[in-house]
């Protein structure tokens, strides 16, 4: 494990990434879930923890294999629904420098969970009930202290009516994020390899600035975001 750099520009910072894919339980061996791997994540946690901060990994059904090895400066917390992971960021919020959403949180989940396994029954089909998750990401710009920068992830495709970035840009105003790191997945990347392709959006003024699209491992990736984020914090500690 790779020693963190001393006098890194995150050197002092406490930063909490989430990463992984929540999942619902429908009945206490069934669930709906999601096929993020949490690679990202964790390579967000390694660019950070080698900059020098301290980080709070929270960590949605990742294959312990992928969780092994990370720097002692990273703290991992494993979480399973949506939320769980609420409870852990909205808990480890206050001490932090910086947030990044990196996990793919479930948008419902079932209705109820029943204590014993669901049986099958009749000779038909089936019909879930859904509820609407909170938006974890949203409630933590809520409740976010002065000064904190919160990132967040969008995995987007475009339509015959907008692009994949303009609808990344409108996500990026509702959201109330300081980042976010939009991947254009249009053409079929991303998910459990680890090649992305990623443009990381900003405010500019009145408008949505987006850097240029950047192709690389998800490595290079997270050294962007972490240079993007160690860029708006420097903004506003000066
Ligand atoms: N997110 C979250 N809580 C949710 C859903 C999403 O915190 N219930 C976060 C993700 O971790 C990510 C960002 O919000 O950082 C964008 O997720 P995405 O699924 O793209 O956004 P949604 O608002 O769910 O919109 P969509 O209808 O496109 O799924
Ligand atoms: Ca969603």
């Amino acid at each position: 494990a790779a020693a963190a750099k001393l006098g890194g520009p995150l050197q002092g910072k406490r930063l909490v990434v989430s990463a992984g894919g929540t999942r619902e339980p429908l009945d206490p061996v069934r669930f709906l879930g999601n096929r993020s791997s949490g690679k990202q994540g964790i390579a967000l946690a390694r660019a950070a923890a080698a900059a020098g901060a301290h980080v709070d990994l929270v960590a949605a059904n990742i294959d312990t294999g992928l969780l092994s090895g990370l720097p002692e400066n990273v703290r991992i917390t494993n979480v399973e629904s949506t939320l769980e992971l609420q409870t852990q960021m909205l808990a480890s919020q206050p001490e932090a420098d910086a947030i990044i959403m990196a996990a793919a949180v479930a948008d419902y989940r079932p209705a109820q969970r029943t204590d014993s396994k669901m049986k099958k029954s009749g000779g038909e089909g089936l019909t879930l009930n859904l509820v609407q998750n909170p938006d974890v990401l949203v409630g933590l710009v809520q409740s976010r202290p002065e000064s904190q920068i919160i990132v967040g992830f969008a995995a987007e495709t475009g339509d015959s009516h907008h692009s994949a970035l303009d609808y990344a840009k409108a996500k990026f105003r509702r959201k109330g994020v300081d980042l976010l790191v939009f991947n254009n997945v249009s053409e079929d990347r991303a998910f459990g390899h680890d090649d992305n392709a990623v443009q990381i959006l900003s405010a500019d003024g009145t408008d949505v600035d987006a850097s240029v699209e950047f192709h690389g491992s998800k490595d290079d990736v997270s050294e962007k975001v972490i240079a993007a984020l160690v860029n708006r914090m420097e903004c506003v500690e000066s």
